[in-house]
This record gives C-alpha cells, structure tokens and sequence, in this order.
C-alpha cells in the first residue's frame, strides 16, 4: 500500500488583488496549524498576485500555483505568459487544462499537452484537471472522456517522477454548482484514471500520482471524500476563498 500525501490546493480563479491574496497568506500561517505536516497546502492566486503570494508564504509550508504556462518560451502570444516567467516569480505548480479554459478560452487536449510538457520542462509541477459534463455524464460517456483526456492531455510527456505530476478530476457538472459527485461516483474514476496511469508508466507510477477530487468540495464533505482510497486531495474553488473555509477543508483533510 502506497502512502500519498494529501494535496489541498485552492484555484482562486479570477478572485482576490495582491493585498488580498497577502493577508490571505498572513492570516492562514497565523492559525497555528502545521501546515503541510499532514498533507501539502497549496493556493492559485491570479498572475498579478503570484509576486505577492509568493512572498508572503515565504517561510511556510505553503506552494503557490499560476493558473496557466504557455508552451513556447517567449514570442507573440498577447495576453499568455511562460514557464521562465513563472519561474523567475518562483512558483512551484501550474494549474492546466482547468474545464474554464477548456470552456471559455479553446483549450484542447492539444494545448494541454503542450503546456503540461512546458511546465515539467521548467520544473513547474503540473495539476492536470480533467472531468466530464453534465451532457457526457448522462450519455454513459464519463469513461471514455476521461480517458482520451488523459492520455491526450499526457502524451508523450515524461514527468521524470510521480511526485512531479498532480492529476485533477473535476466532473464539470459539480464545479461551482453545489453539488459534489458522491464519494462513489469519484473513486470510481479516481480508480479508472489510476488504472489508465499504469498503462501510461506502470503500476509503480500510477500508485505514487496524486489524484485530486474537484467540484464543491467544502469542509463538510471533504472527509467522506478523502478517505476514498484513490482520492488524494482536493482542488477547491469557491471554499479556498475564506481562510476558515479553507482551514476547515484541510483539517477535515488531515
Ligand atoms: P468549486 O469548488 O467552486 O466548485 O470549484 C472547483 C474548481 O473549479 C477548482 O478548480
């Protein structure tokens, strides 16, 4: 049996400026809790807030995430940002393929790709969110879209560990609604996706990925939801935005 350690990680979305995101950070490590003990803390704050955020965890067991990387270095890519860029602000995780780009601004399984091979090489450690809609789900394809997600979304990229991959499910009819996918119906793609991983890199690999569960988690349903065996965490939207919310998530958590 593989231990994995516990990712809570907030996607802040387009939400909270540079002061916001500080007193954020400033508040959650005054709460006296170890964090990153029990399980590993994380927070996606907005571009302009990354410099901030990054400071002010400083000193923490806090990572910082942006919320997207290009794949080429530099060049003409109006309103896009790099891997070196990222860097040089020296977070350490990059969220891609979230359902919201995917929805609203053309991500595709091609540019997901081509984005999570951007971040391994730049050593950004990549949180690949993948999940079904509502429409999919009911046509009995939840499976089958996961699937080409993730063997799309992947590729032929090579994370040179597990540890270097953070993989995140989030069924699109449960983000911001609401309304969770029960613990069963999670696991149960949380271990179909796990299986796909051996396929991709071996059973070894695939037991050391973290597999995080997305869509309305919140403190009162985040236990239940972690002790599914193959769901390792969480990526939080709306409750990563109130420091007790968030709290109350890894607690539940730990
Ligand atoms: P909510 O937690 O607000 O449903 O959002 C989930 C999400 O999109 C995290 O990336």
């Amino acid at each position: 049996m593989f231990q994995r350690k516990i990712v809570i990680a907030g996607n802040w979305k387009m939400h909270k400026n540079a002061a916001e995101t500080v007193a954020f950070l400033e508040e959650l490590k005054k709460s006296g809790r170890d964090l990153g003990a029990s399980c590993e803390v994380m927070v996606a704050p907005t571009f302009t807030s990354l410099e901030a955020g990054v400071k002010a965890a400083k000193g923490s067991n806090i990572c910082v995430s942006a919320q997207n990387v290009h794949w080429e270095d530099k060049g003409a890519f109006t309103g896009e940002i790099s891997g070196p860029m990222l860097n040089e602000v020296g977070v350490t995780h990059v969220i891609i393929g979230h359902s919201e780009r995917r929805q609203y601004f053309g991500e595709t399984d091609l540019t997901v790709n081509k984005r999570i091979k951007a971040a391994i090489r730049h050593n950004l450690i990549p949180v690949f969110c993948l999940g079904e809609t509502l429409e999919e789900r009911e046509a009995g394809s939840t499976f089958q879209v996961v699937k080409r997600q993730l063997v799309e979304g992947l590729g032929d990229c090579a994370p040179e560990s597990a540890e270097k991959l953070i993989v995140a499910y989030e069924p699109v009819w449960a983000i911001g609604t609401g309304k969770t996918a029960s613990p069963e119906q999670a696991q149960e793609v949380h271990a179909f996706l796990r299986l796909e991983l051996a396929e991709y890199r071996g059973v070894d690999f695939a037991n050391k990925v973290r597999i995080l569960y997305g869509g309305s988690v919140k403190p009162d349903n985040t236990r239940e939801l972690m002790s599914c065996p193959d769901i390792d965490g969480g990526l939080v939207g709306g409750a990563s935005l109130k420091v007790d919310d968030f709290l109350g998530i890894i607690e539940q958590a730990s």
